[in-house]
């Protein structure tokens, strides 16, 4: 009788501390509601059994409680419950911190973790996202932030004032916003009601907008003026440069002087090329390994390549070279023309192809791999790779049951030390080139065994070689056994590729943002 009591009890004080929580548990159908009829939300999106989660938790809670009283809430959802509501909103780690202003328009948590941090860094979302300046705020204000943007309109303006806080709003975590009636300081800064002046510490140090006051011009305005001209490529940078879809000129140095001194130089070139190349400089300290991807030397600094983005071409300029306005401009007018050949990467051609797995590199790769009278089955690995290794004597063999000279290739090739022009995604990667449709090659993804391998390119290839025909049968009974136990953990084994740039780029983010990742990637082998 005491113990059913003493649970009653204990489940009664624990509906009481569930309760008392300030923070919101939301699910798919109380979220966009909720999310609608509070200007200002923080929600975090987390799984049970997330470590950081966990640790987030009691910051969070303490958090809610004190934006409360300035009433800030702050929501969680469970995205093994509400996977879908998560998956709608990008979730891809967790826990996922987003601050919402309405369902569509969410932007990234970027304090940290702490409670202190959350509620200042919630107080500041809080505050208009427009400053209301006066002459005597102003010469402060305009210098207040490497960029700010200042609209100038009439005091009883309400339509521009509107659009101008619209467009501050949904860009109030990159830059300041501020906004003045004073006619005189608009007509010191040289524009007239309704305008907008963009100040920057570094190009032409501000542009005028003075176009039809809408919401999309001035974002835009906004966006192109506010990007430099010689950018820097790092973690968050990356990803845009990459998406741009022109190429990328690299300027590799290793200290911060360096990189203004070089972006300086050849900022006319930036200027002479704008919308045509990307330049950017990069950390050749932090980042140097990724002048490895553009057949650059790592460590001699300072270097300068150009990457065409879209067919992954690399164009190192000469390491021997200095970089100068005139060289690199030359060097770039030619790749612009056309007129510069992508550098390959290639280990040198074997003299001799010993064994029965032929070795591809980037320079014999079209002579084997592309020879349109052979079916031809390449296998992707790096030195590095377990995986590769643990397949190589398989692959040994099942080479050696297709008789040498025969209409069956089998051959490897090392893709970290040659450009190849297939997307490998892991290693190994294996696909088969069938003779008469080189242009579609076809990925393996079955299990690591000879038998299915041979399988595959029975079913594959163009001439339907069966490598288990007459009296090889034998080799089946040995292999057999191994090969089920196998099979399924070698199909799930595929080791991620990523390329070094948007490795190291990770590894930054990871570091920054200590994330959980959704999938969990034990099964896979990491670099
Ligand atoms: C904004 O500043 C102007 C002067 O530039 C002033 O007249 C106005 O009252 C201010 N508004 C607010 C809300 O502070
Ligand atoms: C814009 O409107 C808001 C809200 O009415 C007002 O507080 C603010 O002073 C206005 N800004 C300017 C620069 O007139
Ligand atoms: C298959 O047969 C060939 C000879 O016909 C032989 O050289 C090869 O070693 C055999 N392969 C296996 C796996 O037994």
């Amino acid at each position: 009788m005491r113990n059913v009591r003493n649970v009653a009890l204990g489940l009664v004080g624990a509906a009481a501390v569930a309760s008392a929580s300030d923070v919101h548990d939301l699910k798919k159908d109380t979220f966009t509601d909720f999310v609608k009829s509070h200007s200002l939300v923080l929600a975090e999106f987390f799984a049970p059994w997330c470590g950081h989660c966990k640790a987030l938790a009691p910051e969070y809670e303490e958090a809610a409680t004190t934006l409360k009283e300035k009433d800030i809430p702050l929501v969680k959802i469970d995205c093994v419950e509400e996977a879908e509501l998560c998956k709608e909103y990008g979730v891809e780690g967790y826990p996922t911190v987003k601050v919402f202003r309405g369902p569509d328009n969410a932007s990234p948590y970027q304090g940290q973790r702490k409670a202190p941090a959350i509620i200042s860094y919630m107080t500041k979302q809080a505050l208009p996202a427009v400053s209301n300046l006066t002459s005597e705020t102003f010469e402060e204000f305009k210098t207040a932030d490497q960029v700010v943007v200042v609209a100038f309109f009439e005091a009883g303006d309400k339509t521009s004032n509107t659009t101008f806080s619209e467009v501050a709003e949904s860009m109030r975590d990159d830059h300041l916003f501020g906004a003045s009636n004073d006619a005189k300081l608009a007509e010191a800064e040289g524009v007239k009601f309704p305008s907008v002046v963009l100040y920057k510490s570094f190009d032409e140090g501000k542009n005028i907008f003075e176009e039809k006051f809408e919401k999309e011009a001035i974002t835009k305005f906004t966006k192109t003026s506010a990007m430099p001209l010689v950018g820097e490529v790092g973690p968050e940078t990356y990803a845009g440069y990459m998406a741009a879809g022109i190429p990328l000129a690299y300027i590799f140095a290793e200290t911060p002087e360096e990189r203004a001194e070089l972006a300086a130089e050849l900022k006319p070139l930036a200027e002479k090329h704008k919308g045509v190349i990307s330049f950017a400089t990069i950390d050749a300290k932090a980042f140097g390994a990724h002048a490895g991807n553009l057949n650059l030397e790592d460590g001699k600094w300072p270097a300068f390549a150009i990457q065409e983005t879209v067919k992954n071409q690399k164009f190192p300029f000469d390491q021997a070279k200095k970089l100068t306005h005139d060289d690199v401009g030359a060097f770039v007018q030619d790749f612009v023309d056309g007129k510069v050949d992508p550098s390959i990467k290639s280990e040198p051609i074997p003299e001799k192809q010993e064994g029965p797995v032929q070795t591809v590199v980037a320079l014999n790769y079209k002579d084997i791999v592309l020879d349109n009278e052979k079916d031809v089955l390449l296998e992707f690995y790096a030195p590095w790779c377990g995986h590769c290794k643990a397949l190589a004597p398989k692959f040994e063999e099942l080479a050696s049951m297709y008789p040498a000279g025969g209409k069956v290739t089998v051959a490897k090739v090392d893709a970290t030390v040659n450009d190849v022009p297939d997307e490998i995604q892991g290693f190994p990667t294996i696909k088969l080139f069938p003779a008469g449709g080189k242009e579609e090659p076809i990925t393996y993804s079955g299990s690591r065994t000879i038998e299915d391998l041979a399988e595959f390119i029975k079913e594959n290839g163009k001439y339907k070689v069966d490598a288990f025909d007459g009296k090889n049968e034998t080799a089946d009974d040995t292999e057999a056994p191994l090969a089920e136990g196998m099979g399924e953990a070698a199909k799930a084994a595929t080791e991620t590729a990523k390329s070094v740039a948007s490795d190291a780029a990770e590894a930054v983010k990871t570091a920054v943002t200590d994330t959980d990742g959704t999938d969990d990637g034990s099964e896979h082998d990491e670099l």
